[in-house]
């Protein structure tokens, strides 16, 4: 549907035949707020992404087509700089990033569709990063190792889009297999693939439909505070580069060091590791119960110690945590706004639903969105 709409519009409008990628969305099962600690996190790819068609242009013009917004976007590939907000940003970054890599770009003509919500905290800009990365480097004659092409996505949306982040979205995007999740050490950028059979139980998010304005700030100053807590824990443990390198059994005596400012935002990340490792075993054994509440676990600790959830999600999560057909719900991703992630009985879907949207909007007036998910593959370049 989208890939024929595409190719529609884009020969409308460019006169070319393309070539077409596409770059999944990721929901995270547990491990938010570690990735840029080195820590470990459990993604998935989903269904829902970002569609690219691409054909290269004889000059040095790179013309832009969102066929969402209905809006084009020009620059030249001679002169050009960030612009933070704008979705072209993403595109420009990766141009960036590739030339900085030494490749001579040529200029390329491109049309984005996509059917992933943007602001829902399902990594749209990861998955834009990463379809126009596959699609520049190919219309380039340039194969960019996977790894090479989640750091440049990485780093383009630091660099381009202003947020600090880790590598866990385009790494995401990248390698997402059908029916599993992605075990991922962001210390030395390898992952396992983890099989996720959830029996008779699914995978549905709900999106709170709130984005609240002070989220990229706050996630930088998060990570920073994170920075800050390892900068003084060095002096009494000299070994450790991130908070991934101590385990929760420390927590007293780091309580003990660290300005009480700082030490909630470290016991999240260091817990919430632990949390990872302890879910994959769950997930490994069948054990979907503990898994769920590691879910609500990592939900209180985002909320109370790190501090990046906001009254919609904590409402949507502790509604579902109530429901005895709910195995485990918690917020998902960067925070302040965005999706929860819950684990739902298959059949009782509807009066999850039924509930949550009904509560949800008597408490706030918004009417919630909900997304099941199956885990997918990830990015590729479609026929
Ligand atoms: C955002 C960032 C990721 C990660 C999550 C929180 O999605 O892009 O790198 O830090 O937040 O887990």
């Amino acid at each position: 549907m989208m890939r024929t709409l595409l190719k529609t519009e884009f020969y409308k409008l460019f006169d070319q035949e393309p070539d077409l990628f596409f770059a999944p969305g990721r929901i995270n099962l547990i491990g938010e707020h570690t990735d840029y600690q080195e820590g470990l996190v459990l993604p998935a790819a989903i269904p829902h992404g970002i569609y690219i068609a691409i054909a290269p242009n004889d000059s040095s013009q790179v013309r832009l087509h969102s066929v969402d917004f209905q809006e084009e976007f020009a620059f030249d590939l001679n002169s050009f700089s960030p612009k933070v907000g704008h979705w072209a940003t993403y595109v420009m970054g990766m141009c960036s990033q590739l030339m900085q890599a030494g490749a001579k770009l040529r200029g390329f003509d491109m049309a984005i569709g996509g059917n992933i919500p943007v602001g829902a905290g399902l990594s749209s800009s990861a998955a834009l990063s990463v379809a126009s990365g596959l699609a520049i480097a190919s219309v380039n004659d340039l194969v960019p190792d996977k790894k090479t092409l989640a750091r440049y996505a990485q780093k383009s949306e630091q660099l381009f889009a202003g947020l600090n982040c880790g590598i866990m979205d385009p790494y995401a995007s990248i390698f997402g297999e059908s029916k599993s999740a992605i075990l991922l050490d962001c210390r030395d950028i390898n992952h396992d693939v983890i099989p996720i059979e959830l029996e008779d139980y699914q995978i549905i998010l709900v999106n709170s439909k709130v984005k609240h304005t002070l989220a990229e700030s706050a996630y930088n100053d998060r990570r920073a505070s994170c920075e800050e807590s390892v900068d003084v824990l060095k002096t009494s443990f000299p070994q450790i580069n991130t908070l991934r390198d101590l385990d929760p059994e420390l927590l007293p005596e780091i309580e003990s060091i660290l300005h009480p400012d700082l030490y909630p935002k470290a016991k999240h990340v260091i817990s919430e590791n632990a949390r990872v490792i302890q879910a994959a075993h769950a997930l490994g054994k069948g054990n979907l119960g503990y898994f769920g509440d590691l879910l609500n676990q990592s939900h209180k600790s985002l909320s109370e110690d790190y501090e990046v959830s906001c009254d919609e999600l904590d409402f949507l999560a502790s509604k579902a945590q109530e429901m005895e057909f709910v195995l485990g719900s918690r917020m998902m991703g960067g925070g302040f706004g965005g999706c929860t992630i819950n684990l739902v009985k298959s059949s009782e879907t509807i009066a999850f639903e039924k509930e949550i949207r009904a509560s949800y909007k008597d408490e706030f007036g918004i009417v919630p969105e909900f997304i099941p998910v199956e885990l997918s593959e990830g990015a590729k370049a479609l026929d």
